[in-house]
């Protein structure tokens, strides 16, 4: 079988290696992956900025989906043909997070989906919507399954968000255009912030209700200021990190919710960050790590209930792996890079 292990860290040093094929054991669930998809963090994790001292070999990537090629004694949760992804941290079933269930993380902690086949717990995997395709299916269980979580729990006790809430979406990236999508299944208000006129014009099509272009407006908090008429925004899907976070925090209504997420501009700031907002409109800032496969089963049944597709930007065959993390680093994608593998 092949596969792309990071051996050493650089878009350029990714290449497709031969490896003996994987063999099923008790427990555990052979998977024909039929197709990839590509998240911020498994190109920082390719190029050494996630984990600099994480052990090479590693395959990357968090999600895919395929199809069970065999099971090994004592698997009941699945059947050899049923069409399943990975979940991102394969020991957080259900319930709050915990020291010991976020560890194994695939593309991190253990080897990711980035091969022609993948030995999984049976406990890690989940049968994904009939409606959906493999490229389709590929695109959940990372960005999907953060946005679900920021969106309908955010912490526990769940602090959901409800109908009729204002949600600001920042750029137009895999997390934030699955966020634009469940928050206007949910029957919330969506506005949001884009570096491209083209993508707002884009992300307008799928619902979102007002955009701001970032470049050209770099004060967007004082836009959702306006939009919502001086009260700020019910729940902030913050992806942005060190550079937004502070625009964030004045862009938030009292006693709303940030649900933290991202760091794509970098995790330190460059100028001090006024932290009162926090404490004098009595915010929630909530850490977001993806989610458990409880959250992943409770998605999948809102998308097949909805008839929902991911939107995918651009699908790159398994001999362009180099060319798709290429095309993530140049951030001109709208929603999802995928890789068909089979
Ligand atoms: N905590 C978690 O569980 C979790 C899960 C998934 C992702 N993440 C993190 O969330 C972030 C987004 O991940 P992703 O996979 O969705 O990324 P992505 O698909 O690569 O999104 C990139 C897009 O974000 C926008 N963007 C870039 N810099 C921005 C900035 N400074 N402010 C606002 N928007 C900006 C750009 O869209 P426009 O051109 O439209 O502006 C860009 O195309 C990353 O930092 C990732 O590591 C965290």
């Amino acid at each position: 079988m092949y596969a792309y292990p990071i051996i050493q860290f650089g878009v350029d040093h990714l290449q497709r290696v031969e490896l003996p094929m994987l063999q099923v054991v008790p427990g555990k669930v052979l998977i024909k992956v039929h197709a990839v998809s590509l998240n911020y963090r498994d190109l920082m994790m390719v190029k050494g900025f996630y984990n600099p001292k994480m052990a090479l070999p590693r395959i990357p990537c968090s999600d895919g989906a395929g199809e069970v090629a065999a099971i090994g004694d004592g698997v009941n949760r699945v059947r050899v043909g049923d069409r399943v992804c990975g979940i991102f941290m394969q020991r957080w079933i259900e319930g709050p997070p915990t020291a010991e269930n976020t560890k194994a993380a695939l593309g991190g902690d253990v080897d990711g989906m980035l091969a022609q086949y993948v030995l999984l717990d049976q406990d890690g995997v989940v049968r994904f919507p009939e409606h959906l395709s493999y490229e389709e299916a590929a695109t959940l269980p990372c960005a999907g399954v953060t946005a679900w979580n920021a969106l309908h729990h955010a912490g526990e006790p769940a602090h959901a968000a409800l109908p009729g809430e204002t949600i600001v979406i920042q750029g137009t990236g895999g997390v934030s255009i699955f966020a634009l999508q469940f928050a206007k299944m949910l029957g919330a208000k969506v506005i949001g912030t884009s570096s491209s006129d083209e993508k707002l014009t884009r992300a307008i099509a799928l619902g979102l209700d007002a955009g701001c272009n970032y470049k050209e407006r770099a004060d967007w908090s004082g836009w959702i200021s306006e939009v919502t008429g001086g009260r700020g925004a019910d729940r902030i899907i913050e992806v942005g990190g060190a550079g937004t976070f502070g625009q964030s925090l004045r862009a938030t209504r009292v006693a709303g919710m940030i649900a933290q997420i991202g760091v794509l501009s970098g995790a330190a700031t460059s100028e001090p960050l006024a932290l009162t907002p926090i404490l004098h409109r009595q915010l929630r800032v909530q850490g977001i790590y993806v989610g458990s496969r409880a959250m992943f089963e409770e998605m999948n049944a809102a998308i097949a209930n909805a008839g929902m597709h991911p939107v995918i930007d651009r699908v790159f065959g398994f001999d362009q792996v180099r060319e798709a993390f290429l095309h993530m680093e140049s951030a001109s994608h709208f929603g999802k890079i995928v890789i068909r593998v089979a």
